[in-house]
């Protein structure tokens, strides 16, 4: 925390030289990381018939000692994060948000200490509009600081502002206004923005280069569900923008999928699986949405899974591109690494059986005449030796990936160059980073 006559004093610098960019927080450098109620618990607030899974303090107390105690949090899921409905459904006399006085008896700041002496740190949800999604009060344009300074003083580290009920206008004054808001309070907090999921998404009603200056996250589209269908849904969204997208993410800045749905009851093993590696390509949050009490270990395992977590957090922060989408229903993936190294993914949409697929890494455009050392990320297996030029076969199971971690073994290395996605009988055609 900043003494409150220096945050003062950057405020008004902010507001004086900056009117409509705030943000170099210095947080978020790499994906954030954590669990989120919404997809698994949403707005369940009926305590007295279901106490277990309601939107209550018990949950995230629970949910913050399994964070803690199972080997999340050292792997780096470090938020815990409530959403929609955690408020009471008036604001308090002096105008304040207030939670809900009989989930959340303790209130949000003795939550925080809870959170805080477990090495975890807390996120709150607010909606820059009327009313929340969930019809719980909003945050108009006149209390933007106010509830900005509620959440600093209850000792939040994150904060999703949601925008139902708002105005495209309000939401271009407010979004900003929030973001210097939150800087003005002194104490570091991310800033998650759904924005550009309210405008489509897409330039031109989505500037990207103002988005990366005010926000430290953006949800782009639609929320997640629990299903297969809306994971190909938002995968195919993101790929098919991948020229307006993959360049807009990086350290401090990130486009948000929205949250795993790992663990819950709408994918298989192998879909799991594939959520999970093409998150990590796309440099995507990781915030869980699952119960941790209950999870299964296939599931944790994959959640878990060390070398993924690491390609996730890779510090240059680049998000990958899909290379190849073939009418054969494979596709290819491409994220380029810190130290020459890189990952690949392939993905299979085919749903009858397994897909011998054979390529090169000289197809992929790597670079001529260098060697790399492979480790399959859920295998764990290594390949020594492979060669730009050699042919090499992947079994990709339905709806399934092979994910691999390549480093360069012997040079030469050029610089690292992303290519462009190979539509169906297209050549590649390269482009410098
Ligand atoms: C506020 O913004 C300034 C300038 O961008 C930055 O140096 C400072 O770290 C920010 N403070 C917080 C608490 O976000
Ligand atoms: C986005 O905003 C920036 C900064 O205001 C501006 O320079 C840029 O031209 C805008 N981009 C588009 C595509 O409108
Ligand atoms: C790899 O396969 C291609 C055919 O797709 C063939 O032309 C090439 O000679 C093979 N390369 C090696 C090193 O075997």
């Amino acid at each position: 925390m900043v003494p409150s006559g220096v945050a003062l004093t950057v405020a008004v610098a902010v507001a004086l030289a900056l009117p409509s960019v705030a943000l170099e927080n210095g947080l978020a450098r790499t994906p954030p990381m954590g669990w989120l109620a919404w997809e698994r618990f949403r707005c369940n607030v009926d305590c007295r018939a279901d106490p277990h899974n309601c939107i209550s303090e018990r949950l995230f107390f629970e949910m913050a000692d399994r964070l803690a105690e199972d080997g999340w949090r050292v792997l780096g899921y470090q938020y815990i994060n409530i959403d929609d409905c955690w408020s009471a459904k008036q604001r308090d006399a002096a105008g304040r948000l207030v939670p809900d006085p009989e989930r959340f008896p303790s209130g949000i700041r003795a939550l925080a200490d809870y959170v805080h002496a477990r090495g975890l740190k807390l996120g709150i949800y607010g909606d820059l509009g009327s009313l929340t999604c969930g019809g719980y009060p909003g945050t108009t344009l006149d209390d933007v600081k106010q509830d900005a300074q509620t959440f600093a003083e209850w000792g939040v580290d994150m904060l999703k502002l949601d925008g139902c009920y708002s105005s495209e206008h309000e939401q271009a004054k407010g979004y900003p206004e929030m973001a210097r808001a939150l800087n003005a309070t002194g104490r570091p907090i991310v800033y998650s923005c759904s924005w550009p999921a309210y405008q489509g998404g897409l330039p031109p009603k989505v500037n990207y280069t103002i988005l990366a200056e005010v926000c430290n996250l953006w949800r782009n589209y639609d929320d997640i569900q629990d299903s297969w269908d809306s994971v190909l849904s938002i995968l195919d969204w993101f790929f098919t923008n991948q020229d307006v997208l993959q360049p807009a993410a990086g350290p401090g800045h990130w486009n948000d999928p929205d949250m795993l749905i790992i663990g819950n009851f709408g994918l298989s093993y192998e879909q799991s699986r594939s959520q999970m590696a093409l998150w990590t390509v796309m440099a995507a949050p990781l915030l869980m949405s699952t119960d941790l009490r209950t999870i299964s270990p296939s599931a944790k395992e994959i959640l878990q899974n060390r070398l993924m977590i690491q390609i996730n957090q890779d510090p240059l922060g680049i998000q990958g591109r899909r290379i190849v989408k073939e009418k054969t229903l494979i596709e290819v993936f491409l994220r380029p690494l810190s130290q020459a190294a890189s990952t690949l993914v392939f993905f299979s949409r085919r749903t009858d059986m397994p897909f011998l697929y054979t390529t090169s890494l000289a197809k992929l455009h790597f670079p001529e005449d260098a060697v790399y050392e492979v480790q399959d990320v859920y295998s764990g297996k290594i390949i020594s030796g492979l060669k730009t030029g050699d042919n090499f076969s992947v079994v990709i199971n339905p709806s399934g990936v092979v994910m691999w971690y390549l480093r360069p073994t012997a040079l030469p290395v050029q610089p690292w160059h992303v290519v462009r996605e190979q539509a169906h009988g297209e050549g590649l055609r390269p482009i410098l980073l």
